[in-house]
């Protein structure tokens, strides 16, 4: 069975994050992976997480099967947190799933076995998991134009003129907000244009929603999906809580599929948890337990909205903070575009062999395409940063 297995390549992100653990230099600093640290560079549990662990042990009563779909409370804490609180929920319909990244698979799946001849676009570039997850059922997957290394922007003209050629067989995977790995965002106006190309070609919107509340706030970072919602008749959501609940390895994530009408989203409700149910049976109740918690008290609701405020205020910070030092020390506004970015994720646009040299020579680590995790930053590190990336990258 095992003996001829070829040894497969490991995944970009991951392998770097190994690297990291096994360099010795103390000085390291690790800009990779999308965690958020603080300003001691620790990734700790969230007040309002640690208070709703301690209200579930000390209440929860059994530990058998949450049921294929998952928690109904979670499920609708999600909905509104995703689409507001009062939107009209006939033709939503939410599935928990495992992570975001167990959400997109849930939808790549649904859409795989009953339209194979669907195509995915991606945006170019991506979350380079992204073509791994949603190949399903040797749907081909193509990329559609979205950053422009020159501005740092979105190249929205070429993105808007590849989207118009799209049909009804084509899913468009569309980042909600904080885009992984650029932190190139659309703006709502933009965002308006690409719902009107998407009701004039009929391609079928699928969001990937992984950041919600960590670009500028839980509201403005929706605008996109609500749009949408109500704008086309249908179309598929994956959302996570690793990052605004900070409860990573909880694994908590939720599909949500919005179809024509209520008849046919019970039918892609149960087509959803048939999915579920062979890939992995039930999805893990803690998480979500957890966040179902904190969503319907109201107290332990607004201290979450403070917490993720804070954290959000803080990386908008060091946005700035790293913009302005690298304006000064390079004598130039080439990264002045850190400011502008939102997220946990700037692309720096700088070169292969530049990224290389800040991790050999200055035990920097950013991923390979030059995507920096801001989340990572620490206010006592920025000029040793800012210093080597001068070093690396030359004044203007
Ligand atoms: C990232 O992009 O760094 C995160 O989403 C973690 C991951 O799984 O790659």
């Amino acid at each position: 069975m095992f003996a001829n297995l070829p040894v497969p390549p490991e995944d970009k992100i991951l392998g770097l994050m190994r690297q990291f653990r096994e360099d010795p230099r103390e000085h390291k600093i690790d800009l990779c992976v999308g965690v958020y640290a603080n300003e001691k560079g620790e990734t700790i549990i969230l007040d309002t997480v640690k208070e709703a662990e301690q209200r579930l042990y000390d209440t929860q009563k059994t530990k058998t099967y949450v049921g294929i779909a998952g928690d109904p409370a979670f499920n609708q804490a999600m909905q509104q947190i995703v689409f507001g609180e009062d939107y009209p929920t006939e033709r939503i319909r939410a599935v928990q799933a495992p992570g975001g990244s167990g959400a997109l698979r849930l939808i790549s799946e649904l859409i795989g076995r009953h339209k194979p001849d669907s195509r995915i676009w991606l945006s170019t570039p991506t979350w380079p998991n992204h073509a791994a997850l949603l190949n399903v059922a040797g749907m081909p997957i193509g990329y559609y134009p979205y950053f422009d290394y020159d501005t740092k922007t979105v190249d929205f003209e070429a993105m808007k003129a590849a989207l118009k050629t799209m049909g009804p067989q084509d899913v468009v995977v569309l980042h909600g907000c904080c885009h992984n790995p650029t932190g190139a965002n659309l703006s709502n106006e933009q965002w308006d244009e690409v719902a009107q190309i998407a009701v004039d070609t009929s391609f079928f919107p699928f969001f990937d929603v992984a950041y919600q509340g960590f670009g500028d706030d839980l509201v403005t970072d929706a605008y996109s999906v609500r749009k949408f919602a109500d704008t086309v008749e249908e179309m598929a959501v994956a959302t996570s809580c690793s990052k605004n609940f900070g409860i990573y390895r909880d694994r908590v994530g939720c599909a949500f599929v919005m179809a024509k009408n209520a008849a046919e989203a019970d039918v892609a409700f149960k087509q959803l948890q048939t999915v579920a149910r062979s890939i992995y049976s039930m999805p893990p109740d803690h998480g979500a337990a957890v966040v179902s918690i904190i969503w319907n008290d109201p107290e332990l609701r607004q201290k979450w909205y403070d917490e993720l405020e804070a954290i959000t205020a803080r990386m908008l910070g060091l946005r700035k903070m790293l913009a302005e030092k690298l304006h000064v020390a390079t004598g130039s506004d080439r990264f002045d575009f850190i400011a502008d970015h939102r997220g946990m994720f700037s692309m720096l646009g700088i070169t292969t062999e530049q990224v290389v040299a800040l991790r050999e020579k200055h035990a920097i680590y950013i991923v390979g395409d030059s995507r920096m995790n801001i989340a990572g930053l620490r206010i006592d590190l920025m000029d040793t940063l800012v210093n080597a990336l001068v070093d690396v990258t030359g004044k203007e």
